[in-house]
């Protein structure tokens, strides 16, 4: 698959880990920064990871800023992304099953890369199972629709 990902610049050692971990485990890296330790705006970065799940040029998303609060956040203002943040990886695999996440977030300041490398294998396994789910994240558009 193809990932994009995405950090601020509380996350980029973190972001470096987890890079090097997608590309262990097959996956092709799409990195839109930030590339430095100088301070950033992360709904600059959720915004870019998120877009590139919308327009299909990435198949999934990771996102990372201090607490994975603040680029959630901005990733989920971009239409079509269900972007989820965790900090174990059982609601990371159900955010998959049941609600169809696009897009990964979780906070460098929170997990370490360990726990995080777990969260991300969990997400990435996991399948959407559509059935009485699908509905309900259609359910979601329409919120979006009407507002
Ligand atoms: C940056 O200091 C911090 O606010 C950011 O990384 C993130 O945690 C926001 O939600």
């Amino acid at each position: 698959m193809i990932i994009a990902c995405g950090n601020d610049h509380t996350a980029l050692e973190m972001k470096k880990e987890i890079t090097a971990y997608l590309e262990e485990l097959g996956h092709s890296v799409l990195d839109l920064g930030t590339h430095t330790g100088e301070r950033c705006d992360y709904p600059i970065y959720g915004e870019k990871v998120a877009r590139a799940v919308a327009e299909k040029k990435a198949d999934l998303g990771i996102a990372i800023c201090g607490t994975g609060v603040g680029i959630s956040l901005a990733a989920n203002r971009v239409k079509g992304i269900r972007a989820v943040v965790c900090s174990e990886p059982y609601s990371a695999a159900l955010s998959k099953q049941h609600n169809n996440t696009n897009v990964l977030c979780f906070g460098a300041r929170v997990i370490g890369p360990e726990l995080a490398k777990l969260i991300v294998k969990s997400w990435l396994d996991a399948e959407f199972e559509g059935g009485r789910h699908e509905k309900r994240v259609n359910m979601l558009d329409e919120i979006s629709a009407r507002n």
